[in-house]
């Protein structure tokens, strides 16, 4: 018997965010794989995926590096990936979650890369993203009419996230923890400020809103914050 791989989207934080077939899928399989950070013990996408796993399901987690560093050392993903292949090889269903979309910004199309080749059914099963989760809990419309929706991971280049944000007409600001400050000016000066909103941990116990970006430019900012902002 062969072994098939999921790629499940378990949506941004809120356990009744999973679509129905991936609830489906979980309580199905036989193992089930986490990504965690090397820092923490505990997986994200686990505990939002949990009241639905099943009582005897195998669990294993595993520590991915830091996707950026994906291109220059794949070596570093082959023991996860040699371990996903000896699962499958042994017949199980083997499925891996990932927050959100799967295949949105998400470390899981590194794995179905990796996986993609090796003689094995995978199936992805969509989740609900992050910015859709966003739009929907603050009442914000993401787009309407022509508008126009700039999807821009505030780690790329203050360049081409300017180039983008002069000509867009509503912005999506993703992976803001790291250079929020420079985010705000940047929006500040393309006068989107004004209706810009960010919200940290959406749908999850200690989900924070913050509607007045100047002001809090010094936070620290988590992981898990979106801003979204728009012209008119
Ligand atoms: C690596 S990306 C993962 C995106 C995910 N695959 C999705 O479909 O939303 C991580 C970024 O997604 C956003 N994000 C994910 N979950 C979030 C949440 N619960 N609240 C706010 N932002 C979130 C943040 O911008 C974070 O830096």
């Amino acid at each position: 018997m062969s072994g098939i791989f999921y790629g499940i989207g378990v949506g941004p934080g809120d356990p009744e965010l999973l679509t129905l077939k991936a609830v489906n899928v979980i309580r199905e399989v036989d193992v089930i794989i986490a990504p965690k950070t090397e820092k923490k013990e505990d997986s994200l996408a686990l505990s939002i995926a949990r009241p639905y796993l099943k009582d005897n399901v195998e669990i294993v987690k595993q520590v991915f590096p830091m996707v950026v560093k994906f291109e220059q050392s794949p070596e570093a993903w082959e023991s996860n990936k040699n371990e996903i292949l000896a699962l499958l090889q042994a017949g199980k269903k083997v499925a891996f979650l990932t927050l959100g979309d799967p295949m949105f910004y998400s470390t899981y199309i590194y794995v179905f890369r990796l996986l993609e080749n090796c003689g094995y059914e995978i199936e992805t099963i969509p989740g609900v993203p992050a910015f859709c989760a966003i739009g929907s809990k603050l009442g914000y419309p993401l787009v309407e009419g022509n508008d126009i929706l700039s999807i821009i991971p505030a780690t790329a280049t203050q360049e081409k996230i300017k180039e983008v944000i002069a000509v867009t007409d509503n912005v999506v600001m993703m992976k803001v923890y790291k250079n929020f400050p420079e985010i705000v000016d940047v929006l500040t000066e393309n006068k989107l400020t004004d209706k810009a909103v960010m919200i940290s941990r959406c749908g999850l116990p200690d989900e924070m809103i913050i509607r007045d970006l100047e002001p809090a430019k010094e936070q620290k900012v988590n992981y898990l914050s979106t801003i979204l902002a728009r012209r008119r």
